[in-house]
């Protein structure tokens, strides 16, 4: 199963995704990690990622369709894969689309996790993240609303978009998201 969690931030990607993953025994693969972990580490590609991610700006296409494309040539992505986060822009959806269809492994489906913006600042502003202050947060749903949520239409265009209500108990939305892909 190739799956990808969409919706803005503090919608549930992470949440729902690592259950997931856990159920299916395929990897939730999660830009937002990648890059944490690649700034953790100090690589050049962190440094590259860092004053953006500080920000709530997006980091550059070609830097993560490059780190998406390496990580899901790992072995344990082969039987399928979660992406969360992963595309945010009509560059990264475009990549990937061409990416899988080269290997003849398409997206199965897209999960839209629709959160309104009063519940995210409530989400996040409890959890506490270095990226969860509140001029980030604003950014960060700016950013959602101008780049990344006209994507929706592109995957809509292609019959793959369901949107499920991210609002709720979790294990409500995880049986919803489930009878989607069943
Ligand atoms: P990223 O790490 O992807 O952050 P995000 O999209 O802002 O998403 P979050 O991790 O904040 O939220 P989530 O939807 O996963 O929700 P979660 O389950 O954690 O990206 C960080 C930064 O990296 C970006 O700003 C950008 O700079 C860069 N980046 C990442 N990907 C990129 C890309 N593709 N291109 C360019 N740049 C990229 O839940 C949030 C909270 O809500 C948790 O506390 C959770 O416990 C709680 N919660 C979850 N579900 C529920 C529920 N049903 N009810 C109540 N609370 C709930």
């Amino acid at each position: 199963m190739r799956l990808c969690l969409f919706g803005p931030p503090g919608s549930g990607k992470g949440t729902q995704g690592e259950k997931l993953s856990e159920e299916y025994g395929i990897p939730e693969v999660s830009t937002g990690d990648l890059l944490r972990a690649a700034v953790a580490a100090g690589s050049e590609l962190g440094q590259k990622a860092q004053e953006a991610m500080s920000q709530g700006n997006l980091v550059a296409d070609d830097v993560v369709v490059g780190m998406i494309r390496e990580r899901l040539h790992e072995a344990d992505a082969e039987p399928g894969f979660i992406l969360d986060g992963f595309p945010r822009s009509f560059g990264q959806a475009e990549a990937l689309q061409e990416m899988l269809a080269a290997e003849g492994k398409p997206l199965h489906r897209v999960i839209h996790l629709d959160v309104d913006r009063e519940e995210i600042i409530t989400r996040l502003m409890a959890r506490k993240r270095a990226d969860d202050n509140e001029a980030t947060i604003r950014n960060r749903l700016e950013v959602y609303s101008s780049q990344t949520r006209p994507v929706l239409e592109y995957f809509k265009e292609r019959d793959l978009l369901t949107t499920i209500q991210g609002v709720g108990e979790v294990d409500e939305i995880y049986a919803n998201i489930k009878a989607a892909i069943a």
